[in-house]
């Protein structure tokens, strides 16, 4: 494989220069770039604990029952099931790019992944379980031991240490070379012609002053119901919750549109079943306009272009409970 290393480096240096040169510069959207500088250990320990539904009080939640990474990292519900089947208050958002969001959470309550991560393991409609509980169960694993050593060099393990890793695992999730993507590194060819006139309806109509970017969102807090009100039986009041400004009522943290073919139902309710749904109640809400059927179709055959290379994740194997490991308690 030796021999085809400066054959990429030249065909690396080709696309940057296409990227820089072409489409791309003046094109209110950018192509994801693939993770950068990940640490390897940190990043295969926050996969184990993604997948550990031992973090919750139940033994039976993990941050995957409600980012599941076989479905866009979104669990496809209205609104999440937590412990004891209790119904969430909110739609599960993806966590595919959320490593490129301004802040994490609808109303962005989380700086960011690792101040994110330790939210659903204590939250009682959600994990259940306490920090302190969560860590007794790890601290118990001598696996779990053994890695957390490894990793950060003693055999301390924290919620510090837990999220840290969590976060980094995350950062993987990124999806570049979605079809959109191609194309703005110069492939004229990698959309349709009904495709590029949903992006050039998408970008004439001003959808892109909100959904803009890497992600196509996720950068800005804007209002739900510009220049009409959202009617929702939702209680949720967004940004206000955070900031208590009256300002900052309904201004939610706008979602990113990569891989929006798979994270279904939309918006912060779960109200919009399909991207059709969506992109009518966002033209009239946020612009005032109505699109006709084939403009409605157009938007959405260009939103599917969104969807990127899906990171190919496969399953950790966790270690086995020991004799002293605090017992899952599903019924309580
Ligand atoms: C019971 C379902 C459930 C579980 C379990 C869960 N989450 Fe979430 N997650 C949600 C919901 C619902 C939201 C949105 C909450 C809000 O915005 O108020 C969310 C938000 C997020 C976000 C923010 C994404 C964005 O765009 O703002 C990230 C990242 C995330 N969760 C990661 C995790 C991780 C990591 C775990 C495991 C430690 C986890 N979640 C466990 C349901 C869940
Ligand atoms: C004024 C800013 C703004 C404009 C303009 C705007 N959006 Fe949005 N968009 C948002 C916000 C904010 C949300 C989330 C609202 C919520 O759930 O409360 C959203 C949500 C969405 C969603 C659902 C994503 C999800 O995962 O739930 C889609 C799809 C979408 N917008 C497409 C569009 C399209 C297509 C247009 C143009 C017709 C558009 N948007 C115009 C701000 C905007």
């Amino acid at each position: 494989m030796r021999s085809s290393f400066p054959y990429l480096i030249v065909v690396t240096g080709l696309l940057t220069a296409l990227a820089t040169m072409s489409v791309c510069a003046q094109e209110p959207i950018a192509p994801i770039e693939p993770p950068a500088e990940i640490h390897m250990a940190k990043s295969a320990l926050g996969k184990m604990l993604y997948f550990d539904p031992r973090l919750s009080k139940s033994g039976y939640l993990s941050c995957n029952s409600c980012h599941n990474l076989a479905m866009g990292g979104t669990d496809n519900l209205t609104t999440s099931i937590g412990h004891g089947w209790q119904q969430g208050p909110i739609n599960s958002p993806t966590v595919l790019n959320s490593s490129l969001n301004l802040a994490q959470f609808w109303d962005g309550r989380a700086a960011d992944l690792k101040e994110q991560a330790g939210g659903p393991i204590a939250n009682p409609k959600e994990m259940a379980s306490s920090h302190a509980l969560a860590i007794d169960v790890l601290k118990s694993i001598p696996d779990y031991v053994t890695q957390f050593r490894l990793t950060f060099g003693d055999a301390t393990i924290n919620i510090d240490r837990v999220t840290d890793a969590i976060a980094e695992f995350e950062k993987t999730l990124v999806t570049p070379g979605s079809r959109f993507d191609q194309w703005l590194l110069g492939d004229a060819d990698a959309l349709t012609d009904n495709e590029l006139a949903g992006y050039q309806l998408f970008k004439l109509s001003g959808c892109v002053a909100c959904h803009n970017g890497a992600a196509v969102g996720g950068n800005t807090y804007q209002k739900m119901g510009l220049v009409a009100p959202y009617q929702t039986d939702n209680p949720s009041t967004g940004r206000f919750a955070v900031t208590g400004k009256d300002a900052d009522r309904f201004m939610f943290k706008v979602p990113t549109l990569r891989n929006v073919e798979l994270t279904y139902p939309y918006f912060h309710d779960g109200a919009a079943k399909t991207l059709s749904d969506a992109v009518d109640t966002m033209g009239k809400i946020q612009l005032g306009k109505a699109f006709s059927e084939p403009g409605n179709e157009q938007i959405v055959a260009f939103l599917k272009t969104l969807t990127g290379v899906l990171p190919e994740v496969t399953l950790p194997q966790l270690p086995p409970s020991a004799a002293d490991t605090p017992q899952p308690q599903p019924f309580e």
